[in-house]
């Protein structure tokens, strides 16, 4: 069966890594990139390969069931890669209903949708979830996330994605829709929104703004670039097993603070600055409320029965990605300035 592949959130930043690497990869698979255009969903990720013939857009949310029915009937939907998501941890804890009705009810209407499309070739389909390693919750000084840690979410974000992790699993159990989840360790790297960490940062430095650290810095994340998670995405979906769950990390634990004295050295020496200039710009600030202390992912599953290993260090993906910023200054200005929300109506209306 020729794949035509729904992506939801291809818009965003994993999504359009995933969205570019099936269209370019496949070009015998029909890549249907579903998104809403939340403030995180910015076409202009996706330029270079818009005009792709086996790739098309859909302006659809996720919690329009109907929508997502008549996407499934115009494409013959043969699989879904599922990443639109609201993923921003602070946001969660500013207005958690949002998160709850896209991560949670959103899910839900993708899965029923998939469920009654698929019903009588259910075991030629895949439903593929993209969660987060925040669902096990928080970690002591040496233990590692594996497949079997429980779930024990402390933000509504994690809560949420906890939540729809569950769904995708129960209508395996219970309608026999085949599916496979990934749990992913933090992102970095190439067009991701300027509200996250390091793409905050490297945009504070860039303008001599503050370096906003929560807490004392000590809190540690395990880093996995944006390109490498988007090859695990298409190593799974390709050979993952049914009904199986494997998680992705870079082996790349940082502390907060070591890790944006890292970024401030890297961007001083891109920038001709003084050395300690932009270490000057740290500014420390009230902790995020039940901001989870340490984050490690055991990726050897993934890597033991698919092959998957992360292809770049850190230093060399950080590099690469300061290198991006630095030279995609008008992607970032559309994005800070709200410009970027224009690109659908000039580049999509009366076409
Ligand atoms: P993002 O916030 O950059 O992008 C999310 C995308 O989903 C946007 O394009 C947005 O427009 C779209 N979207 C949001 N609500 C929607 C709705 N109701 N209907 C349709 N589209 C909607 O997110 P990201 O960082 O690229 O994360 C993608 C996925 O990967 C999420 O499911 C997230 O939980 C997961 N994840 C992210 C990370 C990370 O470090 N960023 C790590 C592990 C897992
Ligand atoms: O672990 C995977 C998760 O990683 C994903 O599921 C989420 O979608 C993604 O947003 C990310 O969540 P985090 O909360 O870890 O990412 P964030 O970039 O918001 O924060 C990284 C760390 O840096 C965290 O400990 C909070 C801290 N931080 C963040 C910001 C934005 C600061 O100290 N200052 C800041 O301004």
């Amino acid at each position: 069966m020729k794949k035509s592949i729904v992506i939801t959130g291809g818009a965003g930043f994993i999504g359009s890594h995933v969205v570019r690497l099936f269209t370019t990869k496949y070009p015998d698979y029909t890549i249907i990139n579903v998104d809403a255009l939340t403030y995180a969903g910015n076409l202009e990720n996706l330029i270079d390969i818009e005009k792709s013939p086996n790739y098309f857009f859909e302006k659809v949310n996720i919690l329009d069931p109907g929508a997502l029915k008549t996407v499934f009937e115009k494409y013959s939907v043969t699989d879904v890669i599922h990443l639109a998501a609201e993923s921003h941890v602070d946001r969660s804890i500013l207005s958690p209903m949002d998160f709850i009705y896209t991560n949670v009810v959103g899910t839900a209407n993708l899965l029923n949708v998939a469920k009654e499309f698929w019903k009588e070739t259910l075991a030629e389909h895949r439903f593929y979830h993209v969660s987060t390693d925040e669902v096990y919750g928080t970690l002591g000084d040496t233990d590692l996330f594996t497949e079997t840690t429980p779930y024990s979410p402390n933000s509504p974000y994690s809560a949420s994605k906890a939540a729809s992790d569950h769904f995708v699993r129960a209508y395996g159990e219970t309608y026999h829709l085949p599916f496979v989840i990934t749990n992913c360790s933090n992102n970095y790297g190439p067009n991701h929104f300027p509200e996250k960490l390091i793409p905050l940062f490297i945009n504070n430095i860039i303008n001599n703004k503050p370096l906003p650290v929560y807490g004392k810095g000590n809190n540690t994340r395990d880093w996995l670039f944006v390109i490498d998670h988007a090859r695990a995405i298409d190593t799974v979906f390709h050979h993952g097993a049914d009904k199986e769950t494997y998680n992705v990390g870079g082996f790349n634990e940082w502390k907060n603070l070591d890790l944006v004295k890292l970024l401030c050295k890297l961007m001083d020496e891109k920038l001709g600055r003084t050395p300690g200039t932009s270490e000057g710009l740290i500014a420390y600030v009230k902790d995020r409320p039940g901001h989870d202390l340490r984050y490690a992912i055991d990726a050897t599953k993934i890597n033991r029965e698919l092959g998957w290993k992360p292809s770049v260090t850190f230093e060399e993906g950080l590099s690469l990605t300061i290198d991006w910023y630095l030279q995609n200054q008008q992607w970032l200005q559309h994005v800070t300035s709200g410009n970027y929300q224009h690109y659908y109506e000039t580049q999509y209306t009366n076409r």
